[in-house]
């Protein structure tokens, strides 16, 4: 989907992907992953997600990226942050209270702060079609370190059942889209069927750990 159709939506507020709570697997696997550490966390396509809030309380500094500015924007302004703005090659970058956000392609985006020991992936890889995925995981891997950890939450349903975004990602595809670079450890797996409302014969999501190795 190209920056334009993104743009669009957040224009026309169809943001349904987005939460007005922290995601409840945020809370519960977190401390899975971060082994007690207190690390900057990458979050790609970053939305004005509530979980960044729950990472920089939570201690860790964040860097997240999002190609629409006024998803950056909502974000700072919804938690009353004014921001310091300042524009670098290809983005604006946002900062204020610990989190970093970045207006701008993910796939471009050099962070100044470096690379990340941790990550979180919300309907970040969900939102990209398959044939974009082996580019996203190249550049996640390029923004984290060598022994970076990340959770993922994916979300799965028949693929000729519905136009994405979130595109199906079956947990077979995880495994395949890290099988170079990761331990790939299946955490959670829930049936959400029953509740989804978009008429799928079976949607279900999952949650990963993902240490690099
Ligand atoms: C499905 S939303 C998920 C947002 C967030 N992770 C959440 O859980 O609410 C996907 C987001 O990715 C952004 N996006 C899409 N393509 C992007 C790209 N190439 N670089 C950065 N952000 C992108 C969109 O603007 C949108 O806000």
């Amino acid at each position: 989907m190209a920056k334009d159709l993104w743009q669009q939506r957040w224009d026309e507020g169809r943001i349904g992907f987005h939460l007005d709570q922290f995601h409840p697997w945020l809370d519960q696997y977190w401390a899975e992953i971060t082994d007690q550490s207190h690390d900057r966390v990458l979050v790609p396509l970053c939305g004005k997600s509530l979980d960044l809030r729950y990472l920089a309380v939570g201690g860790h500094p964040v860097v997240g990226v999002d190609i629409v500015p006024d998803a950056v924007e909502q974000f700072f302004a919804e938690w009353s942050v004014d921001p310091t703005v300042a524009a670098g090659p290809g983005y604006r970058r946002f900062n204020g209270n610990r989190v970093s956000l970045y207006a701008g392609d993910f796939f471009g985006v050099e962070p100044e702060e470096g690379l990340c020991d941790l990550w979180y992936d919300r309907a970040a890889l969900v939102a990209l079609p398959p044939s974009a995925r082996p580019a996203y995981v190249e550049r996640l891997l390029a923004l984290t370190s060598a022994t970076a950890s990340g959770l993922l939450i994916t979300f799965d349903y028949p693929a000729d059942e519905m136009e994405g975004p979130p595109f199906a990602l079956p947990d077979e595809e995880v495994a395949a889209l890290f099988a170079d670079s990761c331990t790939v450890e299946r955490l959670a797996h829930e049936d959400l069927t029953a509740d989804d409302g978009r008429d799928l014969s079976r949607c279900s999501r999952s949650a990963f750990r993902l240490r690099r190795r």
